[in-house]
């Protein structure tokens, strides 16, 4: 049985965690990893606070296991009602993804919320843990959707030696092997975002599922660079015109306006040529669809199997 700290802190049976997903992690793929035994996490997005609160109702309806919220911080331009709405609702576990928390996670802290946050760097994993934050979700830059320039063989060690509060892995994890890794590097738990988007439960549009089964491993590419907040998606026409508009040097405004609504149309309208096929570089592993309960069981087993084998390469 893998356990870490990590599970007591959260009330889980499993250290896995789903990511956070704006128009992706939707209500029946968080109740099914927190019934499977995993973490959900319910995907804020821009979502106004009277979506979010649905949201919330709506997996509390299908599960009575702890799941997260997360509310990207630095981009909803709601944060301060969101917040208010996690306290009023009760919402016991917050995931923020923000360089600039403001005060927010004291008002968290106040309400008794556990929080975690998504971290890229250890200077931001280091000024967060002083703002009292109580789990650091280290992502490196092989995940799906916006990410850091570290990748995260060498952003988790170096994470968890600058600080004391446990260490989530994300970032190009799918199967038990990463599991194991992330735990040798000294996380006490993975997050997967990729790996559940091809899960029964994941409601995305079955096109988005079949274009991440379909990767291979160099189907991935990088855009956004130019505002300072690069996205991980899969190669296809719409990411090659982004990529073309920021080598034309347009403005901002115009590549922000050439973005938005983007993954809602491939998520949603199950448009792979237009649409932000968001992914990380593990798809070109994900070959199946799959029960999240089968998912998570598959994981554990895997990983303690390897446990198992390693055992008999110390002589
Ligand atoms: C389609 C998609 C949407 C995402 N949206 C968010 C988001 O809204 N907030 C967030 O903090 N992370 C978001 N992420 C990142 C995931 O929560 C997770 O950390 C990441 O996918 C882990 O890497 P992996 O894709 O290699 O498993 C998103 C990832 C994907 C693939």
């Amino acid at each position: 049985m893998i356990r870490t700290p990590l599970c007591e802190l959260l009330g889980i049976e499993y250290p896995i965690v789903q990511g956070g997903m704006a128009w992706v992690g939707t209500a029946e793929l968080v109740a099914a990893v927190s019934n499977a035994g995993g973490l959900g996490t319910a995907g804020g997005g821009n979502a106004s606070p009277e979506e979010v609160a649905r949201e919330v109702r709506l997996v509390r309806g299908l599960t009575d296991k702890p799941f997260g919220l997360n509310i990207p911080l630095a981009i909803s331009e709601y944060a301060d009602e969101i917040v208010g709405l996690c306290i009023e609702e009760g919402v016991e576990i917050v995931v923020i993804g923000a360089w600039r928390p403001g005060n927010h996670i004291a008002r968290l802290k106040e309400a008794g919320i556990t929080v975690m946050s998504v971290v890229s760097s250890v200077a931001l994993a280091k000024r967060l843990e002083r703002q009292g934050v109580d789990v650091l979700i280290a992502e490196g830059m092989e995940s799906g959707g916006h990410i850091g320039d570290v990748a995260t063989m060498p952003l988790i060690p170096q994470v968890v030696d600058a600080v004391g509060v446990p260490v989530v892995a994300a970032g190009g994890i799918a199967d038990g092997r990463g599991l194991v890794a992330a735990l040798a590097l000294g996380a006490q738990g993975i997050q997967m975002g990729t790996r559940f988007i091809c899960t029964t439960e994941c409601t995305v549009h079955e096109n988005y599922k079949q274009a991440i089964i379909k990767a291979k491993d160099r189907s991935t590419m990088t855009t956004g660079h130019s505002l300072g907040h690069p996205v991980r998606a899969l190669r296809n026409p719409m990411v090659h015109e982004f990529e073309e508009l920021e080598r034309r040097g347009v403005t901002e405004q115009e590549i922000i306006e050439f973005g938005t609504g983007k993954l809602k149309l491939a998520a949603i309208g199950g448009d792979v040529i237009n649409g932000s096929v968001m992914a990380g570089q593990i798809a070109g592993m994900v070959n199946d669809i799959v029960p999240v309960k089968e998912l998570i069981e598959r994981i554990v087993a895997e990983a303690e199997e390897i446990i198992g084998q390693l055992q008999g390469v110390v002589s």
